[in-house]
């Protein structure tokens, strides 16, 4: 049997793990506000309408930042509407997924929310149908302390603290045809720099996120981020990346090798921002925000224009298997090894919607496969992360040439005297891992957890919510500066190891 082997040293470090790295997503899109997050009348939720069950999974999943409330939908949203006397907010036509919007929910109700979990808000404004003025007009309403027209109206709505919302994305998909409002770059990226130099002068505490491209495949990606960043480089803090990874798309060993594509993706997209700050004579190392990122079947879904107009339809409500939980594992595993650049990370969608969390309307709510590797990286991947040497059998894919069975990232945390490598076997057959510890002696306890089944197609339902779910293995080895393990096929693996009976604490 093949084996793989990693090497760890804590002299060879990435960077800190970012919190902010496990960040999710909220959209006014089919059910995930509307019977996901927010169903008045169910029996988990109180007076607000906020379901626990979910809030209480959110919680779980252990997510740190969520990004609202689109997404293609803010390109076409007023932000006043969903503010105020609930009886008094209007019902709209949403054109990105051709919804009606009632705008029950709205600022407060996910500000509410999202101080319940807790987790930080990630708010979007609309520079598809609106602009600088819009945008101006919602960090007053949400950051001024008070005696102007829009901080007197939040305080009119009971709200007399600001919320002091910090992370702030400048639109959402701007390049995309499909987004109302669309832009070219070079009028994106004046109205990118524009906007936040005067959201600033609002608040100066912002940290803005200009939109990249849509996605790598876009035809005009690479020479969109040099033009957009070419006008508002310095005016901004980050630049977003969205992807989706399609299991319905070419071959299967393609799709499990996805994070080759994140990995290439993340690359192009530091080599673009530095080149633009070397044109500028700028030293600047700008962060990357990937603010969309999941497994979706894209391929099978026919765009907005296939979409009747409905209140809270059920769309894209992907079904995830064990497979997905792999590769979404690996795509985390991706996003670790780039903590030197990428800051902030959400995947989407948080319920129903492309989402780890489903629910039932007046029903229950459950845990998808791909829940478990989020919930699993985001309680132990603490500390720093480390440069982890890998060598490993590969596989071929036709997208991406031959490719490592194994991919592997490792935290350390030396103040809790803890060790963590998170590791996924993209391959049918069992893979044996022997880990090398060089410098970092002296663990005595270690624990494997994995995510995996007979069935590589095993997936949770409202019937049968827990068919897949972290266990426990035995068989972990630890001897002097040596640790080997055997990594079931297609499956994601967390590797704890501590000093003392720490690790044995719970999964
Ligand atoms: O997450 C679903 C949609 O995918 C978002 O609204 C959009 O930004 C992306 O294209």
């Amino acid at each position: 049997m093949e084996s793989a082997k990693l090497i760890l040293d804590p002299a060879f470090e990435i960077g800190p793990v970012e919190r902010r790295l496990f960040g999710s997503f909220v959209e006014h899109m089919g059910r995930s506000v509307y019977t996901g997050v927010y169903e008045p009348g169910h029996p988990e939720a109180g007076e607000s309408g906020l379901r626990r069950d979910v809030i209480e999974l959110a919680r779980e999943m252990g997510v740190t930042v969520v990004r609202y409330p689109g997404g293609n939908f803010v390109s076409n949203y007023n932000w006043e509407d969903g503010v105020g006397p609930a009886d008094e907010r209007p019902t709209r036509l949403d054109l990105a997924w051709r919804q009606i919007e009632t705008n029950a929910f709205g600022l407060g109700e996910f500000m509410s929310w999202a101080g319940e979990l807790p987790a930080e808000p990630m708010m979007a404004v609309n520079l598809g149908t609106r602009g600088i003025r819009e945008a101006c007009d919602l960090i007053e309403y949400a950051n001024h302390p008070r005696g102007t027209r829009w901080s007197d109206l939040r305080v009119e709505h009971g709200r007399r603290e600001p919320y002091d919302l910090r992370l702030w994305c400048l639109g959402n998909e701007m390049d995309g045809p499909w987004q109302v409002g669309g832009k070219t770059a070079e009028e994106y990226g004046r109205l990118a720099a524009e906007t936040a130099k005067a959201m600033r002068r609002v608040d100066p505490r912002v940290e803005l996120v200009a939109c990249g491209s849509s996605n790598s495949g876009m035809p005009t990606f690479a020479s969109w981020e040099a033009t957009v960043l070419g006008h508002c480089l310095e005016h901004v803090d980050y630049i977003s990346l969205h992807a989706y990874y399609d299991p319905a798309a070419g071959d299967r060993a393609s799709y499990l090798a996805s994070a080759v594509e994140m990995d290439a993706h993340i690359d192009a997209v530091v080599a673009t921002a530095d080149h633009v700050a070397a044109k500028l004579g700028s030293r600047k190392r700008l962060r990357l925000s990937f603010d969309e990122w999941n497994v979706w079947s894209q391929s099978l879904f026919g765009g907005e224009a296939s979409l009747e107009w409905a209140e809270a339809p059920r769309i894209i409500e992907e079904d995830y298997d064990v497979t997905a939980a792999v590769v979404v594992g690996s795509l985390l595993i991706t996003l670790l090894n780039h903590a030197d650049r990428v800051g902030i990370a959400c995947q989407a969608q948080l319920a129903n919607v492309i989402a780890p969390i489903r629910t039932e309307p007046g029903g229950p709510a459950w845990r998808q496969t791909i829940f478990h590797p989020f919930a699993l990286t985001a309680a132990h991947a603490r500390g720093r992360v480390l440069r982890v040497e890998v060598a490993s059998p590969t596989f071929p894919t036709e997208r991406f040439g031959e490719v490592a069975v194994l991919a592997a990232a490792a935290t350390h945390d030396d103040d809790r005297g803890e060790l963590t490598v998170f590791a996924a076997n993209r391959s049918e057959r069992p893979l044996p891992l022997e880990i090398d510890l060089r410098g970092l002696p002296g663990f005595t306890d270690a624990r494997h957890v994995v995510v995996a089944d007979e069935d590589a197609g095993a997936r949770n339902s409202e019937e049968t919510p827990n068919r897949v779910v972290p266990r426990a293995l035995d068989g972990v080895v630890l001897g002097g500066d040596r640790l080997s393990a055997v990594l079931p096929p297609t499956s994601f693996n967390v590797v704890r190891l501590a000093r003392g009976q720490a690790v044995r604490r719970g999964l």
